[in-house]
């Protein structure tokens, strides 16, 4: 038996009135954006108890449907890349310089002329809207009140204009459709928002085994189904606070950035997505987007130093080495072993990094292998999820002050002091 979880007229009366009761005992995380850009959201005592930023996953498997944590904790096949992301750090040992006046120390990191408050980022999530209320607005928000950078991803559910409107100093990351009317028309569109940063990512020839998503019940759209009601049921505060909210406030999601124009519900008895073919797109595709798109250009899913000399080459204004945190290619190297050939293959671009990033140690070590700035994804997924703009932020925080606090340690007063022959020891 299906049951349809598309609110019918009938029912959305009654659905108003939960939503009215609900939303006064739900923490308010997401405040329009000129008040909460004004002063940060104050911290709820629940999200005090959250210390770190693996905390926030264990606070998310709580309030998220099965399904919607499970699209975001996905890894590809037998998690080898995931699990490889983080054992990497540890192959790395700190060697501390003693003594050094550490107090005028500062995590203030340049890229692309901008000065930016930490050397992290957010990076980009797809579906983002569906995990947290407006997720990712709240995502874009945190970052421009944190001034650090923020990339939206192309598989978003708010329009891009509606974040660009905002002139938070977002990045977008395109998927490039598979032909080259719908890449100039998205590029164009994507230029007309005011969008100064394209991410174009390239480590998604295929989708990837859905074999994890059909475990935990994700399916894009989602199917309505008992199975899912049950999940939305036994999650109402997710329910009435992220779902309900948003159909009542903004309609059915859909996927809006994929193309220059709508795509598909994110929930459909019956409607598929279109994943148009991108298994043929090659570097003259990537050619042509350089030669439209007036804007920085960075190419995300690096991991072959002679790629990066490539996109060096066709003009690529800065690499993000990534495996996609370990959910395309199971076995995919991690990012950070790589990391140094490329740097080495493109000394004049910046090098960044994504992957299994989770403590300001990380940071250190990223950085002092040569990336000019890191991303980190998930654990700012679950933030959004739990927290709204107030976990978001929580979670920078408290990445920014675990980088400050190991700079001390590691006796650093600036992150261009980073430098491995003096502060790593490799185990191997
Ligand atoms: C839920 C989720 C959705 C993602 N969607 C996108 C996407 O739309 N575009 C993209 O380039 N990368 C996407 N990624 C990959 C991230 O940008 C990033 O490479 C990865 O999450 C970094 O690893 P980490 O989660 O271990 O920090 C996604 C990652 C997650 C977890």
């Amino acid at each position: 038996m299906k049951l349809s979880l598309v609110p019918t007229l009938s029912t959305i009366g009654l659905i108003q009135r939960i939503h009215r009761t609900m939303t006064t005992a739900i923490a308010s995380h997401d405040l329009p954006s000129s008040a909460s850009r004004a002063a940060p959201p104050a911290l709820p005592a629940r999200l005090r108890e959250l210390r770190s930023l693996e905390d926030f996953e264990h606070a998310a498997r709580r309030h998220l449907p099965r399904p919607v944590f499970g699209y975001i904790s996905m890894a590809a096949e037998t998690r080898r890349s995931l699990r490889g992301n983080r054992e990497c750090f540890d192959d790395y040992g700190f060697v501390t310089r003693v003594l050094k006046d550490v107090s005028r120390r500062s995590t203030v990191a340049t890229l692309f002329g901008h000065e930016y408050a930490a050397p992290f980022g957010i990076a980009p999530m797809g579906i983002s809207a569906l995990s947290a209320y407006r997720g990712d607005l709240v995502l874009a928000r945190s970052a421009a009140r944190a001034n650090v950078p923020m990339i939206m991803s192309g598989s978003s559910l708010i329009r891009l204009e509606d974040v660009a409107k905002e002139k938070l100093g977002a990045w977008f990351q395109a998927y490039l459709p598979g032909d080259v009317p719908n890449i100039t028309a998205l590029v164009d569109r994507i230029g007309n928002a005011g969008f100064q940063t394209m991410v174009f990512t390239v480590d998604t020839p295929v989708t990837p085994n859905p074999e994890h998503f059909a475990r935990s019940g994700f399916t894009s759209p989602l199917r309505p189904s008992l199975g899912l009601a049950w999940q939305g049921i036994s999650h109402p505060r997710w329910l009435f606070g992220t779902f309900f909210r948003t159909i009542l406030q903004h309609g059915m999601p859909h996927f809006e950035n994929n193309y220059a124009r709508r795509g598909a519900p994110i929930l459909s008895k019956s409607v598929t997505r279109d994943f148009s073919d991108r298994g043929h797109l090659n570097w003259e595709h990537f050619g042509l987007i350089r030669k439209i798109w007036p804007g920085r250009i960075v190419i995300k899913g690096i991991l072959h130093r002679e790629d990066a000399r490539i996109a060096r080459d066709m003009g690529a204004d800065g690499i993000i080495v990534s495996n996609h945190g370990g959910r395309q290619l199971d076995g995919a190297v991690s990012p950070l072993r790589v990391l140094p050939g490329i740097v080495d293959a493109c000394p004049d671009i910046p090098v960044m990094m994504d992957s299994g990033i989770r403590r300001g140690s990380d940071v250190l070590k990223a950085l002092a292998l040569g990336a000019r700035f890191v991303f980190v994804g998930r654990p700012f997924g679950y933030a959004a999820a739990v927290g709204g703009e107030a976990g978001v932020g929580h979670a920078i925080s408290l990445l920014q002050q675990e980088v400050s606090r190991n700079m001390a340690m590691l006796g650093i007063n600036g992150l261009q002091e980073l430098d491995a022959q003096t502060h790593l020891c490799p185990y191997r």
